[in-house]
């Protein structure tokens, strides 16, 4: 089984206070859930957005986004990654709720992570 990553914005459709309240449930409720299908994942919300990254197998990740994509709480979800992982960010959290200076961070750190592999990948193939 293929491991993957996917990340998507979306439009919360509560104003901020129902929203945070929401993403606090939706967070208590979906830590069990995602555990049981192998998926780990970083939640915030910001200026009305929510924003999700989640790894996992491949089908578990699409069957999860298309009952995300379903739910009324949001609108207009744009996926902003897809594709395949070779190895989890954040294994040990199956659904962690991040402040976003917090979810920023994590993000830079991935990129950083991503980067070094590449650097690395470059030197073993030039030397
Ligand atoms: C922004 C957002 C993110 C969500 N993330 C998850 C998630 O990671 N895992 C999960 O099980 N449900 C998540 N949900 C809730 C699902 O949309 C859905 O309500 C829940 O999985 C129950 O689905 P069911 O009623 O078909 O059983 C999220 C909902 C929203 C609005």
């Amino acid at each position: 089984m293929r491991l993957w990553k996917l990340s998507y914005i979306s439009l919360a459709v509560a104003p901020h206070e129902e929203a945070l309240r929401q993403a606090h449930e939706i967070c208590l409720r979906s830590e069990d859930r995602n555990a049981r299908i192998g998926i780990s994942s970083v939640f915030t919300l910001h200026k009305g957005r929510f924003a999700q990254v989640m790894e996992g197998p491949e089908t578990a990740v699409r069957a999860l986004l298309a009952r995300i994509k379903a739910d009324p709480r949001h609108h207009s979800l744009t996926v902003l990654a897809d594709g395949p992982l070779v190895a989890r960010r954040y294994a040990g959290s199956s659904m962690k709720f991040c402040d976003p200076k917090a979810f920023v961070t994590e993000q830079l750190n991935d990129i950083l992570a991503q980067t070094a592999d590449i650097v690395r990948a470059m030197k073993t193939t030039w030397h």
